[in-house]
């Protein structure tokens, strides 16, 4: 190969690999030996009177994700929070942040696993490949996307699309409760094993989890919740559209006898 075919393949072997995104714009050398510290200097002494005087670490440190979240008294206000906050490493990647959207009211609430790259382009859950299928699971129990409250475990995309870390998913923790407290619907479906691990709280798999009630706590009383298969992987394994199909059954007679 000659030209430009070399460089080409490279980058094809790249994005094969999963690296498709761009995390800074400047070449990094790292290959350049560290700069050197400096002996940090003495503080004047107005700051160090101002350090015996320092109030505890508990009281001056910056609020973390949970109070953030917590204090959040409508979903305005808990994506403003959301927005502000920078303890998850997956923001540093991504191009926006995926807060979720549908109406505070929502009777059915859907939880995902993370943003895609579509989500990552338009800042909107579920508008790929994936959220095609999920309105038209939805429509197939005759409710409107537009009805449904849909947000994720994550509100940033992770690279490459891999599944998020612990840490990432623990670092979103707060404001997805609170989302799911704020929205407050009657029933909340999780789809996929990411979903349904984080927010049931347990190590147990999709294949067992779905098609089971289970309940959700919130500040104010506990949501039914049905975990079901991730539309990515019923569009992998379209056979198991059927399990999918009856927990949509099952979901839709609980709304119904709850609207009753
Ligand atoms: N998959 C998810 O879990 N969430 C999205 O928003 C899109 C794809």
């Amino acid at each position: 190969m000659t030209g430009r075919g070399p460089l080409l393949a490279a980058l094809e072997w790249q994005l094969a690999a999963g690296v498709d995104e761009v995390v800074g714009f400047e070449p990094a050398d790292r290959f350049a030996p560290p700069p050197e510290r400096k002996a940090p200097a003495a503080p004047p002494p107005a700051s160090r009177a101002a350090a015996v005087f320092a109030r505890p670490a508990a009281e001056t440190a910056a609020p973390g994700p949970a109070q953030d979240a917590a204090g959040a008294g409508d979903l305005d206000a808990l994506r403003e929070r959301l927005l502000a906050f920078d303890g998850c490493a997956l923001r540093k990647t991504a191009t926006t942040t995926v807060f979720g959207e549908g109406p505070a009211g929502a009777r059915l609430m859907i939880v995902g696993e993370a943003p895609g790259a579509d989500e990552d382009r338009q800042g909107r859950p579920f508008v790929g490949p994936s959220g095609r299928l999920l309105e038209q699971m939805l429509a197939a129990i005759g409710l409107p996307r537009e009805d449904v409250y849909i947000a994720n475990t994550v509100y940033w995309r992770p690279p490459g699309n891999r599944t998020p870390s612990a840490e990432e998913v623990e670092a979103c923790r707060p404001f997805i409760n609170r989302q799911i407290a704020l929205v407050a619907p009657e029933v909340l479906m999780l789809a996929g094993g990411a979903a349904a691990k984080t927010l049931l709280g347990t190590t147990e798999g999709i294949m067992r989890l779905r098609g089971r009630w289970s309940r959700f706590g919130t500040p104010d009383g506990s949501i039914d919740v049905m975990p079901t298969f991730h539309p990515a992987f019923l569009l992998r394994s379209p056979a198991r559209k059927r399990e999918s199909w009856r927990d949509l059954l099952a979901v839709k007679a609980r709304l119904e006898s709850a609207g009753s």
